[in-house]
């Protein structure tokens, strides 16, 4: 079980950040906050705050990944902190070293902070458990359990393009939820804001069992769905996460649930679209919608720097000595 009390110290600071679903709307709130302050920070001609100086920040990557990756390690270096990544295939992971020796061996060289992603749900909270005290873990997706800064960068799109009044939104997350840890971290954020309506849109094959419990509503019809929505967000099919045919066919699906021009007609006209990545264009959505007007997904991307630069800096501020 992952407790609120290992994300935060005694004074409620945090120190991993590993789960939505353990914070409390003002610890989100605070990161948002914290976000837009450095969303500055990547439109300045120097591109460096010296909040970091002298930490050392590993990004430790099990499973492939393009965005997350990149933009932490900008994130940190915007922080003026000191990167290392780690390739996994490179690593004497592959000699059958245990994560529990590689992370040793590599908190020997005075690390501050790992930034983990890993295909086993529950393995950054494992990593936070055996770390020592000093030392923060930052999930950057585990199995189809977590993904929190995803989650933080996606609210805060929304926020930047709706306003902050959740409450008058309806957000509608399309496509294979079954899988998705990116959509389990969207649903708790949207909920810690009170979002006026949360819908689920897949076929019955990509919704987990008593998904309803999480608060959200349920659709199997995309056009029923998206129906007067402000926000699209589309999921991707996790095809490495599946087990068996739970798809009749990718051009079925696309037919079905594939967002085009014509079926985003029915969502609000000013609705945005949204997608973590990668896209399977022509499968989960149209290129005419991903490269459209209403798309924000390049936006996303690089609101993952400002949002990953205020997760670390938080986490950073409770150690001794804390942020400069
Ligand atoms: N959205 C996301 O996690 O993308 P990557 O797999 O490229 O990091």
């Amino acid at each position: 079980m992952i407790t609120r009390d290992l994300q935060v110290d005694s004074e409620g600071k945090l120190h991993h950040f590993l789960t939505i679903d353990s914070l409390n709307r003002q610890m989100l709130t605070e990161i948002l906050d914290t976000a837009e302050s450095f969303a500055g920070v990547t439109e300045q001609t120097v591109k460096k705050v010296p909040l970091l100086r002298g930490k050392t920040i590993v990004n430790l990557f099990f499973e492939a990944s393009t965005r997350t990756r990149t933009t932490f390690e900008l994130a940190a270096k915007r922080l003026s902190a000191d990167v290392l990544n780690i390739n996994i295939t490179q690593s004497s992971a592959v000699k059958g070293e245990t994560l529990l020796d590689t992370l040793r061996n590599i908190e020997a060289m005075h690390v501050d902070m790992f930034i983990v992603r890993h295909a086993d749900s529950g393995a950054a909270h494992f990593i936070a458990r055996h770390v020592a005290p000093h030392t923060s873990v930052i999930n950057a997706g585990d199995g189809r359990h977590s993904h929190p800064t995803q989650a933080m960068l996606d609210i805060f799109t929304i926020r930047r393009f709706k306003g902050p009044d959740f409450g008058r939104l309806r957000v509608a997350i399309v496509g294979d939820v079954m899988h998705s840890r990116v959509a389990r971290s969207q649903i708790h954020a949207l909920n810690l804001l009170n979002t006026g309506e949360v819908r689920i849109v897949a076929p019955r094959t990509l919704i987990p069992a008593s998904v309803e419990s999480m608060g959200v509503r349920v659709f199997n019809d995309l056009r029923s769905g998206i129906q007067d929505v402000d926000v699209i967000m589309v999921l991707r099919l996790q095809h490495e996460r599946m087990k068996g045919a739970l798809l009749p066919s990718e051009h079925e699906y696309y037919e079905l649930y594939g967002l085009t021009e014509k079926k985003l007609a029915h969502a609000t006209g000013d609705a945005i679209v949204m997608h973590p990545g990668p896209i399977n264009r022509g499968v989960e959505m149209d290129s005419e919608v991903a490269d459209g007007p209403r798309s924000v997904i390049l936006q996303q991307v690089a609101h993952g720097i400002a949002v990953r630069m205020a997760v670390m800096s938080l986490a950073m501020q409770r150690h001794p000595g804390g942020t400069e």
